[in-house]
């Protein structure tokens, strides 16, 4: 996750580096922005240095849009610690500073707090007044805790943690998709021609597997099709594996659960076509004669889903195509009634089927449009998984 700290003048502000550090060290991307009188307890240097990023604290230095900038970079807000004064200016709404005008931007994204004051400071009638507001805008507080304060005394009002304010971040990130079932379709499918030989495609079903596994980090309970692969899910996720081999199988799977589902992601590579006829016995040569197979067209599983969708419901296709790329996929996108669909070309290197790559764009009925470089699967996903769910 891209993680914004917010640092203010409180004493606690000496434990800031160490949660930047932590935050890191678990993958996350941070960015900081201080107050002017956290850079009293805390240096630009030293912020800068474990964040790897300039910091923002002052609101004409660096553009006077970098609160802008900043809220739409950063997927999560943590301000730690969060002093009264702070929580008094958000909850009356005034932007005065760099990291006050920015929390205010930050509305409708996911924002933390990590009070540390004095006991009686804590108490005071104001301050829980305005930690209720801020609370019922749905911003979460984490602490503080009871223990020795910077000022001799005992009471309510030290900094929780950096290691429990890590844990509630990922916590938060693991609710966003809480209750949500999506059902996500892997791999090939094998169209029988006799006891021993099939029709197929070269879908590894890495792409499909990466998706199950991303929507499963991020809370949601996942129905995973998959046609014949040899991955498999990591245990303790939270996904229901369904294997199948034909199109057929996979329709049948993909159809019964899609009606309990908030969403479904369609990235398996289905056999549009499959022998009329399944010999139950190795087919023999027949001398020097060449072999005719009868085709038919197996059910589309993604138009027929556009057709059950309800308006709750999310879905999103993949196009595979070699040319006439964007044409084609804005065709499927319209003709099968999805929200997005993901457009892969076998063009471009390192993309589609059987590389740990991709490189894709994403194509919303809205007329948004989202181009990812070349990059591993999992963050492929990641990006298809914000996109249709933002
Ligand atoms: O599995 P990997 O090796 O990781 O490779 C990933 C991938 C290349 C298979 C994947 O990224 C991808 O592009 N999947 C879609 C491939 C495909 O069959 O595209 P299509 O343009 O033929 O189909 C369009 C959409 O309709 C797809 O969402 C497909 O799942 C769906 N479909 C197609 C036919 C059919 N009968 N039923 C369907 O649901």
């Amino acid at each position: 996750m891209r993680i914004v700290v917010g640092i203010t003048g409180g004493i606690a502000a000496y434990k800031a580096p160490e949660l930047v550090r932590l935050l890191k060290k678990a993958g996350h991307e941070v960015r900081c922005a201080a107050t002017e009188h956290a850079l009293e307890f805390v240096t630009r240097v030293t912020l800068e240095t474990v964040s790897g990023a300039p910091l923002y604290s002052d609101l004409f230095a660096s553009g006077h849009t970098e609160h802008i900038s900043l809220k739409d970079w950063g997927e999560i807000l943590v301000v730690a610690p969060a002093t009264a004064n702070i929580i008094g200016k958000v909850a009356s709404g005034v932007a005065d500073d760099a990291l006050s005008t920015l929390l205010l931007a930050f509305s409708g994204k996911p924002v933390i707090m990590a009070p540390a004051m004095n006991c009686e400071m804590w108490a005071h009638p104001a301050v829980q007044r305005n930690i209720e507001t801020l609370k019922g805008w749905g911003i979460r507080m984490v602490g503080p805790e009871e223990g020795e304060l910077a000022c001799g005394v005992n009471g309510m009002g030290r900094m929780a943690e950096p290691e429990q304010i890590v844990a509630a971040i990922c916590q938060g990130e693991m609710s966003k998709m809480k209750g949500e079932k999506w059902l996500v379709t892997a791999g090939p499918t094998y169209e029988r021609i006799d006891s021993v030989r099939f029709i197929s495609n070269y879908s590894s079903g890495k792409m499909g597997f990466a998706l199950a596994e991303v929507l499963a980090e991020q809370g949601a309970e996942v129905e995973l099709v998959t046609g014949p692969t040899h991955l498999n899910v990591s245990a303790n996720q939270h996904i229901n594996l369904h294997r199948v081999e034909s199109a057929r199988e996979m329709y049948a799977a993909a159809t019964e659960v899609f009606p309990s589902c908030k969403g479904a992601i369609l990235s398996a590579a289905v056999a549009d076509y499959r022998p009329s006829e399944c010999a139950d016995h190795k087919l023999k040569k027949n001398g020097s004669e060449g072999m005719h197979l009868d085709l038919v067209q197996n059910p589309d599983i993604l138009a027929t889903l556009g057709g059950m969708k309800t308006s709750g419901q999310t879905l999103v296709g993949f196009a595979l195509e070699t040319d006439n790329e964007e044409a084609n996929a804005q065709r499927k996108l319209e003709k099968k009634n999805l929200d997005y669909i993901v457009l892969n070309s076998l063009r471009d290197k390192g993309a589609g089927f059987g590389v740990d790559t991709n490189k894709v764009t994403i194509i919303g009925r809205d007329g948004s449009r989202k181009e990812s470089p070349l990059m591993s699967k999992q963050e492929v996903a990641k990006l298809i998984i914000k996109t249709v769910t933002s």
